[in-house]
């Protein structure tokens, strides 16, 4: 589906990818966990086509390296729900995830809210009147509206309640079972993140440090507490 090879990333002069290279393969859930700075966000914007970047990065195989940021969406490949979520906040639940959306595909907004009844009872709010999780409802539902079949996360537990994060994951799970949909997730939150993911990649100073067996919590729990520098609980 997506397979970065020896990608490298610059801002400005300073780099901070040193030669990423992983896969996510059809129907995948792939986390990548890894400390503040660590370079997950930027894996993401070099996906997008927002950082400069040397390497490869293919999409079915095609090498989309070169492709413009705007074109590697255009066709709905990919969706990015992005750290810190980019809503429009005078705007209402409803013209946020329709917002660009073609009108003859406006039949999935029913479905889309099928999966979050907490939008569905709030549709014509405005956004800026909704609680953190809500709004990530709506960034993720926004995504998800485009049915993308490669969908990445970038931190979608960041600042949430405990019970909001259960209730995000919860839809990531459906979506699995219900749209085939490939996912990315990009996480520091461990403990959340190994009960969904098939595999687990640790990125460590802009590199991939290796990759992890979700099921070998051993490993994980030790990460999580040396090598990753973080409560995985947190
Ligand atoms: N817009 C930017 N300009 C310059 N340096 C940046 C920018 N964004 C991130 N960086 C640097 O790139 C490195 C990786 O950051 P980032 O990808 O945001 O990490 P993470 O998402 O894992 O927290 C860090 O050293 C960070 O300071
Ligand atoms: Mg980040």
């Amino acid at each position: 589906m997506i397979e970065l090879e020896d990608v490298k990333a610059w801002y400005g002069a300073s780099q901070a990818l040193f030669g990423v290279t992983f896969r996510v393969k059809p129907g995948e859930l792939v986390a990548l966990v890894g400390v503040n700075g660590a370079g997950k966000t930027t894996i993401v914007r070099v996906i997008s086509g927002l950082v400069r970047s040397s390497g490869q990065i293919r999409l079915d195989g095609r090498d989309i390296t070169a492709t413009p940021a705007h074109q590697r969406f255009r066709q709905g490949d990919i969706a990015v729900v992005l750290e810190g979520r980019g809503m429009l906040p005078e705007l209402t639940v409803i013209e946020n995830i329709v917002i660009g959306l073609d009108g003859r595909h406006k039949d999935r907004l029913d479905e889309v809210l099928e999966l979050f009844p907490v939008l569905r009872a709030r549709h014509s709010e405005r956004v800026s009147n909704l609680s953190g999780g809500e709004q990530q409802m709506v960034a993720l539902a926004r995504a998800i509206v485009r049915r993308p079949r490669l969908l990445i996360l970038d931190e979608p537990s960041l600042g949430l309640a405990p019970l909001v994060v259960n209730e995000v994951y919860a839809t990531l799970e459906k979506l699995r079972a219900q749209f085939d949909m490939t996912i990315l997730l990009i996480e520091q939150n461990i403990a959340m993140s190994r009960k969904v993911a098939d595999r687990l990649y640790l990125v460590r100073s802009g590199r991939i440090a290796r990759e992890l067996d979700a099921t070998d919590v051993n490993a994980l729990e030790s990460l999580s507490q040396s090598a990753l520098g973080i409560d995985g609980n947190r």
